[in-house]
């Protein structure tokens, strides 16, 4: 299924996960993968001598049938990526399925915005295809993705946008929370360490409950708000003091900043 692959910024910190991610899981034979960067720096690929290494991108682009950009949007912007008639898949946030268009020439485009669970092999990365990939393409992206987790096609690129500040934030919304129940427990006295202890396990082990029980976090605050104990109180104070609100406004202002990035072409 897999054939040629090139991979634009196989060191950094994305682009090594998901290479390493390709290679350790063989699902691409060393010999079939092409990385590129500036540097010439090829720290993490020890294992595999047979990758090949390109001067440039159109030393790359000669050895692959699919693309994989995995820079900073300001470096893509700086680059000159021409793609062709390659499939493309992008991974940078904030550039648009237009602009990759426009600046890789490239029709067969698939965007996707992995996470920071790709560290342990569960990233959640939803993708959106242009129109003009075909199923096969749509396969190989799947095949590409799911070697860091699980891959969610979106049949709205605005959709792609605002998961972006969600799913692509990674660990951030769970340690702000963690950080807030720790500070209030330092606030009425609770020792820092104890408290952080207390409050880290509490986020850690509600995500592992969660996933294993599979009841569905409504029925899960449903049955704190029916039992009308001590979480009750807390959960009624939460929502009381805006937490949902607080919460959507969050959201939506990670929506503007990657629209922000998105007007940022030029
Ligand atoms: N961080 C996240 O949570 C996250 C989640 C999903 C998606 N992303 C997206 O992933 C992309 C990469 O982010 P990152 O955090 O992995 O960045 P990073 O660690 O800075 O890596 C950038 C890579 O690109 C290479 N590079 C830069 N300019 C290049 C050029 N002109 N030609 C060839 N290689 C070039 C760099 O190597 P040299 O310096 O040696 O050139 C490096 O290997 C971003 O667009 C980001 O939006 C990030």
């Amino acid at each position: 299924m897999l054939k040629r692959v090139g991979l634009v910024g196989a060191t950094g910190w994305m682009g090594a996960l998901i290479g390493q991610a390709l290679l350790s899981g063989n699902r691409l034979r060393p010999e079939q993968l092409s990385c590129l960067n500036r540097s010439t720096a090829n720290a993490g690929y020890a294992a595999y001598p047979a990758v090949r290494w390109a001067a440039n991108f159109s030393e790359l682009i000669e050895h692959s049938d699919t693309l994989i950009l995995s820079v900073r949007p300001e470096q893509f912007r700086d680059a000159n990526f021409y793609c062709g008639d390659k499939l493309v898949i992008s991974l940078m946030a904030g550039i648009p399925m237009k602009e990759l268009a426009e600046r890789t020439g490239a029709s067969r485009i698939i965007r996707a915005m992995p996470n920071a669970a790709a560290e342990i092999g569960r990233s959640f990365t939803p993708w959106f295809a242009s129109p003009e990939t075909a199923e096969t393409d749509r396969h190989i992206a799947t095949c590409i993705l799911e070697t860091i987790g699980t891959a969610q096609q979106l049949d709205d690129e605005q959709q792609l946008n605002f998961l972006t500040g969600l799913s692509g934030a990674g660990p951030a919304y769970i340690a702000l929370l963690i950080s807030a129940l720790s500070q209030a427990a330092m606030n009425i006295g609770i020792p820092k360490e104890i408290a952080l202890k207390a409050a880290t396990a509490t986020g850690v082990d509600a995500g592992e409950i969660l996933s294993k029980t599979n009841k569905g976090t409504e029925t899960v605050i449903q049955q704190y708000l029916d039992y009308d104990g001590v979480i009750a109180a807390a959960l009624k104070a939460a929502e009381a003091g805006g937490f949902h609100a607080s919460i959507n406004n969050a959201l939506l202002a990670a929506s503007r900043k990657v629209s922000d990035m998105e007007s940022q072409a030029d």
